[in-house]
């Protein structure tokens, strides 16, 4: 109980794709008790490629627990005092492991690997085919099937199931590409001795003795192979992958008991309860305490997530967005749906100048730069590196820089590259807006909620507030992420009896109030995608 005199504390475990992170929260008020973080090292081993050695990814989640575990003993924090671990995890990264010795049989295919084009490519080509087939059975014509479908799009096949259009981002591609392309990783998987899980299930396997093979709503909701409304791997999309339901995890809520810590050499190994699994993306809503309709919330990254929770509905996007799981705090709790965009490149746009430009010292320096100037001087720059991303969804996109002139300095560059993220950002949010709008929903206008390493930038946010021409609010937990993994395990361990609790952790650090007015801000959006405009249809596909 929260109100009890005893402190009480829940540790969360963040498993991000560059590093991982234990913290030790204090339920009361969020205060972090200690931490510790470790990273991890990422394998290119062809263009486009990406890969993470798991066995390292757990060797360091261990050692993380156990480190802050030490920590929290010599801060006098008793084990009897510590509740329960929750987790949050870098999403779409797809395992294959050995039920019984528990090895990998691959490395990680990481989420940002393209590799997977030609396997999507033949998805949709399958669909398609098999469409003309009912077609040709059924005498319809082609023109009557396109208008029975809700979504045209071949990529967009599964997307009334899913709420995911078909995309190299997705897990069940990347294990079907491992199927088709390792044969011993296909024979394991149809003989049952090999196990699948994206990172959250890894975990929970290794660090509970191998007892639980599960995933939580908002992971199984990234692998296309998941029923969106009931929350079921979907027989007829295994059909079409060509995945076996025995090597898939067992989906459970975001906030349950999963099992108990092991493994890890410290004093909470048998006595903690893991009780909450989240998407880090999803963690990040519950820790901004985006738990009703209309709230939003961005995590500003290497790339930037921003996400709109829609309630207890699956609102559909006809603006290029994902429909994706929310939250389900609890085994009999309703489940939350969210709409998300993503774009590319924000923190990575930064540390671009920095190492390939060479224009700034460091990401840190970026702010005082981008601050020397009062604005672009009319200089846009779209970073799109590979393409972009929602809601656009242009892979022929290549970057540009439109409007230099001999005026311009490094500095209008590094403010353009800070901008940019803000248009995106706007653009993204503008679309779930249009989307909420369709579905009889309200977008809540008084801020949206910002977390993540470049929130810390002030100049940052007041650009961002500048060009969404609504507040933008920094919390004063900045770990977000790691806080609603704790948030969602104080609930499975039922430290926390209900949601007020974890309201109550919010707080508000700083708010940024738009400083410019409306003409302003339409004339620079304008601008923007004329910018735009000028780097699609550059890449030669
Ligand atoms: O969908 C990928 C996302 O979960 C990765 O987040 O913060 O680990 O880069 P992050």
């Amino acid at each position: 109980d929260t109100n009890s005199a005893s402190p009480c504390y829940v540790l969360a475990l963040d498993q991000g794709t560059t590093s991982t992170r234990a913290i030790l929260f204090d339920t009361s008020d969020a205060t972090v008790a200690a931490s510790h973080q470790r990273e991890h090292r990422q394998y290119f081993p062809q263009p486009g490629w990406i890969e993470h050695d798991a066995e390292e990814i757990l060797e360091q989640a261990r050692e993380c627990i156990r480190v802050v575990c030490d920590k929290a003993c010599e801060a006098g924090i008793s084990v009897e005092s510590v509740k329960a671990v929750g987790i949050a995890n870098q999403r779409e990264t797809t395992v294959v492991w050995d039920r019984e010795s528990g090895r990998p049989l691959h490395r990680a295919l990481v989420w940002s690997d393209i590799r997977t084009r030609e396997t999507c490519r033949a998805l949709m080509a399958e669909v398609d085919g098999a469409e003309d087939h009912k077609r040709r059975r059924t005498g319809r014509t082609a023109a009557a099937a396109k208008g029975a479908d809700r979504h045209d799009h071949p990529a967009d096949r599964f997307r009334e199931r899913t709420g995911l259009p078909i995309s190299t981002y997705f897990s069940g591609v990347k294990l079907k590409w491992l199927m088709d392309h390792d044969p011993s990783v296909r024979d394991a998987i149809l003989s049952g001795s090999a196990l699948f899980g994206t990172v959250d299930s890894w975990l929970l396997y290794r660090l509970t003795e191998q007892r639980a093979h599960v995933t939580d709503v908002t992971n199984a909701s990234r692998t296309l192979l998941m029923d969106l409304q009931r929350q079921r791997w979907d027989a007829q999309l295994l059909q079409a992958f060509g995945i076996p339901e025995s090597c898939l995890p067992r989906i459970c809520s975001s906030a349950e008991v999963y099992g108990t810590l092991s493994g890890t050499g410290c004093a909470w190994d048998g006595r903690l309860p893991i009780a909450g699994v989240l998407g880090d993306q999803h963690a990040a809503m519950v820790g901004q305490a985006c738990l009703h309709v209309g709230t939003a919330k961005c995590t500003y990254g290497t790339g930037c997530f921003l996400m709109v929770h829609t309630g207890e509905r699956a609102v559909p996007s006809a603006h290029g967005l994902l429909t994706t799981a929310a939250f389900r705090l609890g085994a009999c709790a309703p489940m939350h749906y969210a709409l998300e965009g993503s774009v590319a490149v924000a923190g990575a746009g930064v540390q671009w100048l920095a190492d390939h430009l060479q224009i700034v010292g460091s990401v840190k320096e970026a702010e005082q730069v981008a601050a020397s100037v009062p604005d672009t001087g009319d200089v846009y720059l779209v970073p799109a590196f590979s393409g972009l991303f929602a809601p656009r969804w242009r892979s022929d996109a290549r970057g540009t820089i439109v409007g230099m002139t001999q005026f311009t300095r490094r500095a209008h560059l590094v403010r353009a590259m800070l901008e940019q993220v803000c248009f995106q950002t706007t653009e993204v949010l503008r679309a779930a807006e249009s989307d909420l709008q369709q579905a009889g929903l309200a977008l809540e206008h008084d801020a949206l909620r910002v977390d993540g390493g470049m929130a810390a930038n002030n100049l940052l946010m007041q650009i961002q507030a500048d060009l969404l021409g609504m507040p933008v609010v920094r919390p004063r937990v900045g770990e977000a992420t790691a806080l609603g993994a704790a948030a969602a395990a104080a609930i499975g361990a039922g430290v926390f009896t209900d949601m007020e609790a974890v309201r109550a952790l919010w707080q508000q650090e700083r708010e940024f109030t738009p400083q410019i007015g409306a003409t302003e801000r339409q004339a620079r959006h304008r601008r923007w995608s004329q910018a735009v405009e000028r780097s699609l249809g550059w890449a030669v596909e």
